[in-house]
């Protein structure tokens, strides 16, 4: 076989076999076929696109090219959630505990990352003596008992995905709906879970920004996982403002545990319910949505979730009495209001730059390197839709310095108002099964 032949072939618009897929994939994982000629496949594929079974190849190719998570000792069907990342996103820290008190096994292997807030890792370990090194044994056994873990990134899963991420990067071609997709699913799949829910975010603070661009993404990773044997759904949901009021890791920390007490912001809650619903249903504990959300509003009321987020964290070294006080969590030096300047009802929230406020107080990474300070952050008193008094706070800093006018001027910038009464925009756009 040769590459040449494979390029042409794309560049004309025709398919590639299975074998063709295998073949681009083994071959440059291994460094048998230059970064030139795969950045002209790409391309490529970027203007021709691939039919439902070559997407479908090419992810499971890219899982083959490296190690994959055996889940096989944990009991029941392993649902994994997936969220293409956005501002403020606490849900993760919900919904584990949330599931896995439905018998919904959940066994997270999760990031650290670079972005506005730490990954879910960095939130969990600002509960102190929280670890995620676990090994495979005590993963599967922490899961088996309390139905709930979270391992830190281990062993060399989809090399491939990361070397074509990192070419796509340098020859515009990451903006591509088979390639995207191929490249979540693929990490997806190699970390072992039997299904998978994906939660897709559109607006101003999301990888895609328009809700059709967002829906081609949801479809064709739903595609992909059903095709390959793992039950896949998808929501699409708003992220033109931050999720929930806080952002920043203790404090959403702190707003996981009122949101796994039912006194979570509105949002966050509802957004929950629904990607909990179909962890549930996916996971064979709940026949239809409805049921689903019954048992999940049931294990909020009876405290029994509340339960599993204090074992989980005791399986994993943390200290428990977190849960019932937060204030042990790292808590900022400084806290400073931002009172409203007018009087009106909050149009628009631009979440890309309240994250970037988070991360200047030092919630969040710039580059790998980066220290995180758990601590700092920012929490919303009012969301898009909200009615203002002038006077009235807007917001609360969280700071370790007292220097925060850069981050005052920027949530004066981008907390939007109008004279008239507006409304806050649809959370939940669209369901893809
Ligand atoms: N996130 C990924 O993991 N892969 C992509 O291609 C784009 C976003
Ligand atoms: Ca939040």
């Amino acid at each position: 076989m040769r590459m040449v032949d494979l390029i042409e072939k794309k560049r004309d618009g025709a398919e590639l076999t299975t074998e063709e897929i295998r073949f681009f994939i083994e071959q440059y994982t291994n460094g048998s076929i230059p970064d030139y000629q795969v950045s002209a496949l790409l391309m490529a594929i970027y203007f021709q696109d691939m039919s439902d079974r070559e997407r479908a190849d090419l992810t499971l190719a890219m899982v083959e090219s490296g190690d994959q998570i055996d889940l096989s000792g944990i009991e029941g069907i392993k649902v994994d959630k997936h969220s293409t990342g956005g501002v403020g996103d606490t849900t993760t820290l919900v919904l584990g505990p949330l599931v896995a008190a439905c018998g919904v096994p959940v066994a997270k292997m999760s990031g650290r990352g670079l972005g506005h807030t730490g990954g879910t890792i960095d939130k969990l370990e600002a509960i102190e003596g929280f670890h995620v090194e676990l090994t495979t044994e005590q993963f599967t056994k922490q899961v088996n008992e309390m139905k709930l873990a979270v391992i830190g990134q281990s062993g060399n899963l989809t090399p491939a995905d990361k070397k074509l991420y990192a070419l796509r990067d340098v020859t515009g071609t990451v903006n591509s709906i088979p390639l995207i997709a191929s490249s979540i699913m693929s990490k997806k799949i190699a970390a072992g879970a039997d299904a998978i829910v994906l939660d897709v975010k559109t607006g101003e603070g999301a990888f895609m920004k328009t809700v059709e661009d967002a829906r081609a993404l949801a479809t064709a990773m739903v595609q992909i996982g059903n095709n390959v044997g793992r039950q896949t759904m998808a929501i699409i949901s708003d992220m033109s403002q931050p999720l929930g009021f806080a952002i920043g890791n203790s404090l959403e920390v702190k707003e996981a545990i009122d949101t796994l007490r039912g006194k979570g912001p509105e949002d966050l809650t509802e957004l929950c319910m629904v990607l909990g619903s179909q962890m549930v249903v996916v996971g064979g504990k709940a026949k239809d949505l409805e049921e689903a959300r019954g048992m999940l509003l049931e294990v909020i009321e009876n405290g029994s979730a509340i339960e599993i987020l204090k074992n989980f964290i005791e399986g994993q070294g943390g200290n428990p009495a977190v849960v019932d006080s937060p204030e042990l969590l790292p808590q900022a030096q400084y806290t400073f209001e931002v009172p409203s300047k007018e009087s009106g009802y909050i149009s628009f929230i631009e979440a890309d730059e309240i994250g970037t406020a988070a991360m200047i107080l030092g919630a969040g990474r710039a580059t790998k390197e980066s220290e995180i300070d758990l601590a700092v952050g920012i929490v919303l008193h009012k969301k898009v839709g909200d009615a203002v008094k002038e006077g009235e706070s807007l917001a609360t800093i969280h700071a370790n310095t007292q220097n925060v006018e850069q981050v005052m001027e920027i949530l004066y910038k981008y907390i939007e108002f109008s004279k008239e009464p507006t409304k806050a925009p649809k959370l939940i756009e669209e369901i893809i099964t």
